[in-house]
C-alpha cells in the first residue's frame, strides 16, 4: 500500500462568471475531466477518499430560498441534482453555514440575496457523487462566481510488491 495525492483537473478550472438569467437552474455549465469517466471512477474506486472543492461567490444572488426552492447546484457523475453544498453530507439541504451558525434562519450564505459580497464553499467528499460533471445556477440578475475544484484523492491502493 502506498498513499499520495492524485489531483485531476478538468476543463473549468478557472473561475466561472456566472449572470444573465434568472430562473432556477437556468445557466449551465458542463465540466468536462481530461480523462475518460471510467477512469476517473475507476481512481476513486481504488481511493480511500476523496474530494472537490465547490464555491459560488454571490452578490444579490441565492442557492437556496427560504422556503426551500432550489436555485443552484452541483450535479453528480451519474448525472444526480445535489442538494448538498461543499461542506455538507449528501442528502443534506443547503451550505455549512447553516451548521456553523453563520447564516440563521437561511440554508446558505447566498439566500440572504442582499447586495453584500457573501460566499458559501466547502469540499464534497461522497466518493459516489463524484466528481461533478455539471454546474447550474440561477436568480443571475445578481452577480455570481462559481469554482470547482480538482479532483483530489488520498490513499490509492497500490500494488507494490
Ligand atoms: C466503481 O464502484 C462502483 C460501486 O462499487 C461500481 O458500481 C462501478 O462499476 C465501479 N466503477 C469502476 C470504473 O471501477
Amino acid at each position: 500500500m502506498s498513499t499520495g495525492a492524485t489531483i485531476l483537473q478538468h476543463d473549468s478550472m478557472a473561475r466561472l462568471t456566472v449572470e444573465g438569467c434568472q430562473g432556477a437552474g437556468c445557466w449551465i455549465h458542463d465540466v468536462t475531466y481530461h480523462q475518460p469517466i471510467d477512469f476517473v471512477v475507476a481512481l476513486i474506486n481504488a481511493s480511500a477518499w476523496c474530494r472537490q472543492f465547490i464555491q459560488y461567490e454571490c452578490f444579490g444572488s441565492a442557492l437556496w430560498r427560504k422556503g426551500g426552492n432550489h436555485i443552484g447546484w452541483a450535479v453528480s457523475r451519474d448525472n444526480e441534482r445535489l442538494t448538498n453544498w461543499g461542506g455538507v453530507d449528501t442528502g443534506t439541504e443547503g451550505c455549512q453555514c447553516q451548521f456553523t451558525g453563520d447564516c440563521p434562519g437561511l440554508k446558505c450564505n447566498c439566500d440572504a440575496n442582499d447586495e453584500v459580497w457573501r460566499s458559501d464553499e466547502g469540499f464534497l467528499t461522497d466518493s459516489t457523487n463524484l466528481p461533478v460533471i455539471r454546474l447550474q445556477f440561477g436568480d443571475a440578475n445578481g452577480q455570481g462566481y462559481a469554482t470547482l475544484g480538482a479532483l483530489e484523492c488520498y490513499g490509492l491502493a497500490k500494488n507494490d510488491s
